[in-house]
């Protein structure tokens, strides 16, 4: 199973970002827990941050044909960006949205995920751990 895992905007600000929300770990030192994941299921794993929109879809249509699967943290996108969920929808391989807070909980803007439609399914406010119950799932989606 190839997996690409996709950071969105302002995640590669993990660690010293609002610590008090999104936890201390920074993110390589979240890629490698994923890549540890990774190996333990026997999946291949890419993970790639952009901040730009139109780099999200086109990592995403990259996909399409490289990888059987995607976990997407969209950031702020996951709350208006209809052409990441486009994208998402189009691409046809399954896609799992990760939040590391709970944006059930937070500021009423955070509260919806356009993104999350067009997603198989979402894991939000477990920190870190997300991704890798994330990979765990689509582990299970494409029967492994
Ligand atoms: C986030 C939640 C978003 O609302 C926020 O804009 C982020 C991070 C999360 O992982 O909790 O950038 O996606």
């Amino acid at each position: 199973m190839r997996v690409l895992v996709l950071h969105g905007p302002n995640l590669n600000l993990l660690g010293s970002r609002q610590p008090e929300i999104y936890g201390t770990m920074t993110l390589a030192q979240i890629d490698a827990a994923i890549a540890d994941a990774a190996r333990e299921i026997g999946a291949e794993v890419r993970c790639e941050q952009y901040n730009g929109e139109g780099e999200i879809v086109a990592a995403l249509h990259a996909a399409a044909t490289t990888c059987d699967g995607v976990v997407i943290n969209p950031g702020a996108y996951a709350h208006y960006s209809h052409a990441i969920a486009d994208a998402i929808a189009a691409i046809g391989i399954p896609a799992i949205e990760v939040h590391l807070s709970n944006i059930a909980a937070r500021e009423p803007f955070r509260r919806t995920s356009v993104t999350a439609a067009a997603c198989r399914g979402i894991i939000s406010g477990l920190g870190p751990a997300g991704y890798v119950l994330a990979l765990r799932a689509l582990a299970g989606i494409q029967g492994g």
